[in-house]
């Protein structure tokens, strides 16, 4: 079983994914610790409720201290908003995963969160726009891409109907990766990241 941190800011809607692939014994592993970096996420009373260990903690040196006490396998940013220092993403080289609501490279790095990533791509024009699962490196979204999956943006489409359209896709993919992370199925060679069957 692998011991699973989930890293949040906000509402919490991707970890709901990852709790409830738990739950219905879809992932090897357990979720030990939710951290949020904002006292009043959504995400921690959501943790609470299914009696896993939710604290806020804006320390980056603290987080890392508690990850490793508590031996994480792998960390999850799930609507974490703060790019993590060298220092963290080394301690925790490809352990820690993030969930982009785009398909990296584009409308991607730093300054691009929430319904901004959603509005620039319904500004561009692009006729496709989706969700990336990526290990994290000490850049905003450069690391190595474990799965991408597409959705159609739509002529009327606002940032709002995109994301919640996006959001479909996140639910689905970011527990699939976690799920193969913990039966050890994720490949890495250099920037290729092979998933197992
Ligand atoms: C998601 O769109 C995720 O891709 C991005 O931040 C948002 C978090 O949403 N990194 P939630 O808190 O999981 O509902």
């Amino acid at each position: 079983m692998k011991k699973i941190a989930v890293l949040i800011s906000g509402g919490g809607t991707n970890l709901q994914s990852i709790i409830d692939a738990v739950e219905a014994g879809k992932i090897k592993g357990e979720i030990r610790l939710v951290i949020s970096n904002k006292e009043d996420a959504y995400g921690l009373e959501r943790a609470r409720k299914h009696n896993i260990c939710a604290v806020f903690d804006n320390d980056e040196a603290s987080i890392i201290d508690r990850l490793k006490s508590e031996e994480i396998d792998l960390v999850v940013l799930a609507g974490f908003l703060k790019i993590l220092s060298s220092n963290f993403t080394r301690a925790f080289e490809n352990k820690i995963i993030n969930i982009h609501p785009s398909l990296i490279p584009a409308f991607c790095g730093k300054g691009y969160y929430g319904l901004k990533v959603h509005q620039s791509a319904v500004d561009y024009g692009v006729k496709v726009s989706g969700a990336t699962v990526h290990f994290v490196d000490e850049n905003a979204d450069t690391g190595p891409i474990i799965s991408q999956e597409t959705v159609k943006v739509l002529p009327d489409d606002t940032a709002e109907i995109l994301q919640k359209r996006v959001l479909e896709v996140e639910h689905r993919i970011l527990p699939m990766v976690v799920s193969k992370f913990c039966d050890n199925k994720i490949i890495v060679e250099g920037r290729k990241v092979f998933i197992e069957e």
